[in-house]
């Protein structure tokens, strides 16, 4: 198990230390298209203190994982990865659309726009997310589960193109949603949509990580 330092890899660091990546979220430092980066220069590309970033993974009393995904066979981790996130996102991305076009309903004129513009980057972007996971489910791991030559490199090129314009998304959607904060004249629906929103961001990150950063390196 390596010290949390500096020199670290994101990728890494959050492979060894899952509950890292609590503290990387909340400074906005990306491990999942990211993860190469080491923890130094995430936080110089966004101007962050390394000592309060190395201080807080230290006062989050971070634990060793149950388990090493980096040590986790393809067949655990891509069924870890179908049920964690693929099947909740299929069950849960539908409510999210609609619990944005209830708040959006009660909230026009004065957030009208905004929420025009969280209704039209969500509903693209589910789309796309619905799209992807079907390649994966459907193409890529019954590939890398097969063990099939040639090895699924230009699948997994493409794939990580889309996790790019994921990690572009999340960061349009945390701008339009000022990091999750909702106004304090915000009713409860409006906050339950901004926590579940956050939790989507999170969610997602953690997804992508496991995909970018421990199963696809597997084949290159
Ligand atoms: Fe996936
Ligand atoms: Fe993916």
């Amino acid at each position: 198990m390596d010290s949390i330092s500096g020199n670290l890899v994101l990728a890494k660091l959050v492979d060894q230390y899952p509950l890292s990546s609590r503290v990387l979220l909340k400074y906005g430092l990306d491990f999942c298209c990211g993860g190469k980066n080491t923890v130094a220069q995430a936080c110089e590309a966004r101007e962050i203190d390394l000592d309060m970033v190395i201080s807080d993974l230290g006062l989050c009393k971070l634990k060793s994982s149950n388990k090493i995904w980096s040590s986790a066979s393809n067949q655990e981790l891509i069924t870890h990865i179908l049920d964690s996130y693929h099947a909740p996102l299929h069950e849960n991305l539908p409510h999210l659309v609609e619990l944005l076009s209830r708040v959006e309903k009660a909230h026009a004129p004065k957030y009208k726009q905004l929420f025009i513009d969280l209704a039209q980057t969500i509903f693209n972007f589910s789309s796309e997310l619905i799209d992807h996971m079907a390649k994966e489910e459907q193409i890529l791991f019954p590939w890398i589960l097969a063990n099939r030559q040639p090895r699924p490199i230009e699948p997994i090129h493409c794939m990580k193109k889309d996790h790019q314009s994921a990690s572009a998304f999340l960061t349009q959607l945390a701008e339009l949603t000022n990091n999750y904060q909702p106004p304090k004249e915000a009713c409860t629906t409006w906050k339950s949509l901004y926590t579940q929103l956050q939790l989507f961001d999170h969610e997602l990150r953690n997804h992508i990580h496991l995909e970018n950063n421990i199963l696809f390196p597997r084949f290159s």
